[in-house]
């Protein structure tokens, strides 16, 4: 076996191994298990030129887009101020070959400035720039521009000079021999060329795996620890047939994204082709609940004022780049009518009512199924209409043929399972009321020492695991960690680190095993700062 087919298996090995255990020493000499370049926290949101112009792309284009985002108010905000950031360049900026050193050569009569001058123009504009490169031996494009494979390190080392920040890296004309093995070596080797160019130059550079699953090669295991997102079909059409199937395609995959890594069904169709209003606002539901990149394909000097209006709805923006990252998961599909749910960073949960039929159906799911803990009601809002109404438990909707009703779900009303930690047992420490935010009547502060405790005496239905939630705040930025320890059992240490002010609230979550009836949970202070302020505690 050659030294290259070897480090190959060895890497393959390894990405499996890392799936299944999570944390496996690597060798020095074996590429790194993961695409860590802190990029990519939340959905990357900008704009690509494939969907409106195709290869018809270039500098003036790029300028005119870039110009739109950054400067047209569009119901009292830009949409750069909504997080479109990237400005991406598909295929066709390259000149058909390489230069007489072996560069990537742009095609000067499209982009007379370089892609370096135009990135300097969006980054003036607060925006980034991206680029396209292939795998193969050249592009995709009909036309083929060169490709990249076996010249990663010198274009990558290009890109970053030029301050490129965002990567799509495509798979056509790949070498004839082509095999799973293959096609990860490939996309291996330019994240590591894409890292070993941000080591020379410092030019972070988003890595976007645009291989599709092509001719049955499975974008799985290895494109989360490879890129920042992967497309997970063949190209997108602005036609519901089209969506409709790559919506089905992307939902079972939630398990694969995370914050730095995304699923990526393709780009926005919103403006395009013949997908109605309708079918436009489900494109902008489906991809935030599932976690989805959001990159506009239309030409925005043309869009309608309705198309700027779904692309500018900060209410489903913000479930798509909710922090905690997690892609919405499907809970049930009755002959498409479908019912997807994601947790998000404030307790809240989003939930999708999707009807892929072709006749309007009541699609119905409730509150307790998509995960919210018991309260005496919850309020659902219409992250379309704007509007909100009461619920004790049920969600329920008339859904139009290809529709979709996006609900943010909220707790109303003081939660039954609440114990307020003023009213509780408290040794070493006092409630009071001085920062605002809590709930109840105040919280405890506790004596900067060790040993002060808060104990609740709370009720469980029944035996069994359970979350216990702490609300508190810490105004330091040193971490005040706690002793757990439920009816005088062994402790858990539970962290309650810095929330950045005292009036800002957060919470700590741990799983307790409670008896039926009544029990005590008792959080202990274990440093010489003390606990943090401590509003309450949430049991199941
Ligand atoms: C492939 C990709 C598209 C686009 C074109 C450019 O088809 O999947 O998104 O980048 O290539 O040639």
């Amino acid at each position: 076996m050659s030294t290259r087919r070897t480090a190959i298996v060895r890497s393959i090995a390894a990405l499996t191994l890392t799936v299944a255990a999570a944390l496996v020493p690597v060798a020095a000499s074996q590429p790194a298990l993961a695409l860590e370049n802190g990029l990519a926290r939340t959905p990357p949101m900008g704009f690509n030129n494939w969907n409106a112009v195709r290869c018809n792309v270039n500098e003036a284009f790029m300028k005119k887009i870039a110009d739109f985002i950054h400067t047209r108010v569009i119901e009292g905000r830009t949409l750069q101020q909504r997080g479109y950031t990237y400005v991406n360049i598909d295929d066709c900026w390259a000149l058909p070959n390489r230069d007489a050193n072996g560069n990537l050569a742009v095609n000067r009569s499209k982009f007379p400035s370089g892609i370096d001058g135009l990135a300097n123009y969006v980054h003036a504009q607060g925006l980034k720039l991206g680029v396209y490169a292939d795998s193969g031996s050249r592009t995709c494009d009909v036309n083929g521009f060169p490709g990249s494979f076996g010249h990663e390190r010198a274009d990558a080392l290009q890109w970053a000079r030029w301050k490129v920040d965002f990567m799509k890296y495509d798979n056509c004309n790949q070498p004839p021999d082509d095999t799973f093995e293959k096609t990860v070596a490939r996309y291996t080797a330019m994240r590591d060329a894409l890292l070993a160019a941000e080591q020379q130059t410092g030019q972070k550079i988003l890595y976007s795996i645009c291989q599709k699953g092509d001719r049955g090669i499975s974008p799985f295991p290895w494109s989360p620890q490879v890129g920042n997102m992967w497309r997970t079909t063949s190209d997108i059409r602005p036609n519901w047939d089209r969506m409709k199937f790559i919506i089905g395609r992307n939902i079972p995959l939630a398990q694969w994204a995370k914050p730095g890594a995304w699923n990526d069904p393709d780009m926005l169709e919103i403006g395009n082709g013949t997908l109605t209003q309708t079918e436009e606002r489900t494109q902008f539901s489906m991809w935030a609940i599932m976690a989805a990149p959001l990159l506009i394909g239309t030409d925005l000097t043309l869009a309608s004022a309705a198309d700027l209006s779904i692309l500018s709805n900060s209410d489903v923006i913000a479930i798509d780049q909710d922090p905690l990252g997690r892609q919405g998961v499907q809970l049930s599909n009755n002959s498409g009518r479908r019912v997807l749910a994601r947790p998000l960073a404030n307790g809240d949960r989003a939930v999708a009512l999707y009807n892929e039929s072709d006749a309007t159906a009541t699609i119905s799911t409730t509150a307790s199924a998509i995960g919210m803990p018991s309260a005496p009601s919850y309020t659902l809002r219409d992250l379309w209409s704007k509007s909100s109404r009461t619920t004790t438990g049920t969600i329920s909707a008339s859904v139009p043929a290809h529709a979709t009703v996006l609900y943010r779900v909220s707790r109303t009303g003081t939660p039954t399972n609440r114990y307020e930690a003023e009213n509780a047992t408290i040794f070493q420490g006092a409630a009071e009321s001085q920062h605002a935010g809590y709930s109840g009547t105040g919280y405890v502060n506790y004596t900067n020492a060790t040993g002060g405790y808060v104990q609740w005496t709370v009720t469980a239905a029944s035996a069994g695991s359970t979350t216990l939630r702490i609300r508190y705040a810490n105004g330091t930025t040193v971490n005040r960690p706690m002793n757990i320890s439920v009816n005088g059992g062994p402790p858990v240490v539970v962290n309650f680190p810095g929330t950045g002010a005292w009036p800002t609230w957060a919470t700590a979550t741990t799983t307790a095993t409670l008896n039926a009836g009544s029990n005590t949970v008792r959080a202990t202070a274990i440093t010489a700062d003390g606990g943090p302020n401590v509003d309450y505690l949430e049991v199941g």
